[in-house]
Order: structure tokens, then sequence, then C-alpha cells
């Protein structure tokens, strides 16, 4: 998490002065979904310990706003109910790759059905890392039957149980928490997810260049640049660090987005600065969520559009093609 926040501090932005910025336009579509600014909210995973309204929340919020979420499968409540929550707002749906082909068949149906667009496919998390804060107080709330009402409410789960999740909850998590963490995954197996899923895919997690040049010969839509904010590999390369290399390497042939580390609106500025296509906002939504639910949400957004607007203008550029056009550097290591 720290590698984070440290590769921020080895870029910086190269304002230009005398440009007329005074109208300005962030507006962009990414893999068919349109919105406001190159920003989206990053799943994350069981939001109810934050707030009773949790995902909830978060959709109504970006729902009013016009900012894409991207729901987790680690979701405290169901993939129909934030649907519901978000009504006309833009979603997307992140996977967990169920190691039960038919019980990603299913979700992958439902998320369709449920009006999300684009499939996030999280690489990174096919077990969890070592959190000693979690160890120490013996914490993992999928335990509880908390942050499992996806597969709970899935049909083709629920058939492999011989009782109901309501009725014997341990038997329900020691079948879910092995099927999520889906140690066998490969490469060859991507197409399984082409058949269950027409609309775009993107990787979530990729660091390493050669594991780029793996996603781009299986033909994903995109990628999404991550160290998962710095949850699974301890000592990983900060994301930014490695961001400007991939989107060299990747040269237009698929989205590129970013996340871990992004703070701030002028964070989200450097990240696009250096070729990211959008940037995905973690934690700070988060404690928007536990302080304020909904309000808090859409105030921590609504604060990060602001200042990404005011840092772009005052850099310069008045919308996203003049960024990508810049003829000299708009960032440089200081
Ligand atoms: C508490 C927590 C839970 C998360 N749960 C998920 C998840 O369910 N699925 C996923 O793909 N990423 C998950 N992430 C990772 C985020 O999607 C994102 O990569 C990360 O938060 C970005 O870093 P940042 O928090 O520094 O912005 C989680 C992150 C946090 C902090």
């Amino acid at each position: 998490m720290r590698a984070n926040r440290a590769a921020f501090d080895r870029y910086a932005l190269v304002p230009r002065m005398l440009r007329d910025t005074t109208t300005r336009n962030w507006s962009t579509t990414i893999l068919g979904t349109a919105m406001p600014a190159p920003l989206l909210l990053a799943p994350i995973g069981v939001l109810s310990i934050l707030h009773a309204d949790g995902e909830l929340a978060v959709a109504r919020a970006c729902a009013e706003l016009g900012v894409p979420m991207v729901l987790s499968t680690a979701a405290s409540h169901t993939i129909e109910e934030v649907a519901a929550a978000s009504g006309a707002g833009p979603r997307w749906f992140q996977l967990y790759w169920p190691t039960d082909d038919a019980v990603t068949a299913s979700v992958l149906a439902r998320a369709r059905a449920a009006g999300y667009t684009a499939l996030v496919v999280t690489l990174d998390t096919w077990t969890l890392g070592w959190r000693p804060l979690d160890l120490d107080g013996a914490y993992l709330p999928f335990l509880r039957g908390v942050g499992t009402a996806i597969p709970f409410s899935d049909p083709a789960f629920r058939a492999g149980l011989t009782r109901s999740p309501e009725d014997d909850l341990g038997a329900a998590v020691g079948r879910w928490v092995p099927m999520f963490t889906g140690t066998a995954l490969r490469w060859e197996q991507l197409d399984l997810l082409r058949e269950h899923w027409d609309g775009p895919i993107l990787l979530k997690g990729l660091l390493h260049v050669d594991d780029v040049a793996a996603a781009l010969e299986a033909s994903v839509d995109g990628i999404i640049v991550s160290n998962h904010g710095g949850r699974q590999v301890d000592r990983a390369v900060g994301a930014l660090t490695v961001l400007p290399g991939i989107v060299a390497a990747v040269d237009g042939r698929a989205a590129v987005l970013f996340d871990s580390g992004v703070r701030t609106g002028a964070d989200a500025a450097l990240a696009l600065g250096l070729g990211a296509d959008a940037v995905l906002l973690g934690r700070p939504y988060a404690y928007g969520l536990a302080l304020g639910g909904q309000d808090g949400v859409r105030h921590v957004v609504r604060s990060v559009l602001a200042e990404l607007d005011l840092t772009l203008a005052l850099a310069g550029y008045a919308d996203l093609a003049e960024l990508r056009g810049a003829p000299s550097p708009t960032v440089v290591h200081p």
C-alpha cells in the first residue's frame, strides 16, 4: 500500500499556461459505458460492515452522478438488489471466478439480466494474502455469512447444498469459501467466460507486462493495472510504477484502466497523464460510505471529480483528447 503512494511521488504533472480551458469536457466512453469523467468506483466487497446500506448506498450515489460502479462478487446485497438501487445508473460486475462452472454461468447470467454491462475478472485474489490485522482478530466475514449475498441467492449454488444457507450457514460457507478461491484457473479457461458473457471483459490485477501480453493474446477488451490496493502480495510493485510500460505494451489494443493508491483528483490526473484510459477509486469512497452512507460516497466522488477537473484545467487541458495528444510530456519524473 505504501509502494502505491510512493509510486505517485515519483511522477509529477507539468502544467501548461495561456491555453483556453474555460470550457471543459471530461466525458468519455469506456468499453461502451458512457461516464462524465474517466473515473469508476472499484469493486470493494462486504460493504455492509461499513454501513447498513452497503452496496445499495454506493449504487444510489453512483447513479446520481452517472459514475459507474463495479459490484463485487463478495457483496452483502444481491446482484438484483444493487441493480434496483442503481436504476438507470451505469454498472459493471466483478467476478471472483467460482471453480464450479454451473455457478459461474448462473452468476454471469444474473449479472447480464440485471443490466451490468462489462465483466471485471479479478485474478490476484485466488486466495487471500497474509493480512496480520485480520489474522490477529480471526476475522473473515464470509465465515459468518457476511459478504455472501450473491452465492447464497444463486440457484445453481443453492442446488449444490442439501440444506439452504438459511438453515445451515456452516455448510453453505463451507461450500462457498473454497469455491470462490479458484486456484485451478488458467489462461486457457478464459474461453469459458466468453461462452457465458457476451459483453466486454476486463482482467483486473495485472502488473507484469508478460501477463498483459497473455491478456492481449486472449483478446480481452481491457485490463486493470492494480495490486489490489496492496492487500494481496506484500512487497508487490506499486501499481503506478508499471503503468507507463503497460500502456506502451498495449498500444491501444485494449482499454487500460488503473487503480491502487488514488486518493485525490490530482492522483487521478497523474494516472491519466501516464496513459490510463480511466482510473478506479477504492478506499476513499469506502471511507465516505462509513462516515455518511450514500451522502458520504457522493461527497467523496464529487470532490475527486471537482479536483480532477480543476487540476487538468490548471495544467492546461480542456478535454481528454488534448491530454492524450499532448506533444510534449504531461508528466515527468521530478
Ligand atoms: C476492503 C477492500 C475490499 C476489497 N474487495 C475487493 C473485491 O471484492 N473485489 C476486487 O476485485 N477488489 C477488491 N478490492 C480491491 C479494490 O478493487 C481496488 O483494487 C483497491 O481498493 C484500489 O486501491 P485503493 O484502495 O488504494 O484505491 C478491495 C479493496 C479493499 C480496500
